[in-house]
């Protein structure tokens, strides 16, 4: 993974020096957190917000991490020792925590045109649409992605797959 900053390693470190996980979800989710915004919107630019993204796609994503289908360390090692019925109870809870809100600034249209046309030409938008318009239930609301962490992700995804 790519250098943590000072903030995710300190809590990296607490993770690690956990034996057990905390028997409710919401002791379970506090150190999720620290890394993953209170209300489940980060405000760190490498780490994701989580607040209302689906919960069969959070449920996966959970299930990947601890099995280690989804190679990411400091997510690899805070998922050990959760049982299947925890990542349910986990997922549900994140997906009722708000979604983050749509970035701000000045919009490049130009920018935009040619994601629509990229997006279109690689059929992203067949899975990952808005939540009210998404044909899938494993799908990914990507409107509010951070634009750091999207290209991050899309750069891992394209590694694991050639
Ligand atoms: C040390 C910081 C840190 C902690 C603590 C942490 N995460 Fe993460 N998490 C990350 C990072 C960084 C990613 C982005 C991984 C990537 O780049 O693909 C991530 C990704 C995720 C994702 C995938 C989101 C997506 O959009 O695909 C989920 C779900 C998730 N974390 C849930 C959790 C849960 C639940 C916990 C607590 C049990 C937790 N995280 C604790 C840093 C953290």
């Amino acid at each position: 993974m790519r250098v943590l900053m000072p903030s995710i390693a300190a809590t990296l470190f607490v993770f690690s020096a956990l034996p057990t996980h905390a028997d409710t979800v919401d002791a379970q989710i506090a150190p999720c957190l620290a890394c993953h915004g209170v209300k489940g919107q980060s405000a760190i630019p490498e780490v994701p917000s989580l607040g209302g993204q689906p919960v069969f796609y959070l449920t996966i994503q959970l299930l990947m991490f601890r099995d280690k289908l989804r190679v990411v360390e400091a997510m690899n090692q805070v998922m050990q020792g959760f049982k299947d019925d925890d990542l349910r109870n986990i997922a549900a809870y994140l997906t009722k925590l708000p979604p983050p809100d749509p970035a701000g600034g000045p919009v490049d249209f130009d920018r935009m045109a040619r994601a629509r046309e990229l997006s279109e030409q690689h059929r992203c938008n067949f899975c990952l649409a808005s939540p009210a318009s998404a044909k899938s239930t494993s799908s990914k609301p990507c409107a509010n992605t951070k634009t750091t962490l999207a290209a991050v992700t899309m750069r891992r995804w394209r590694t694991c797959f050639t």
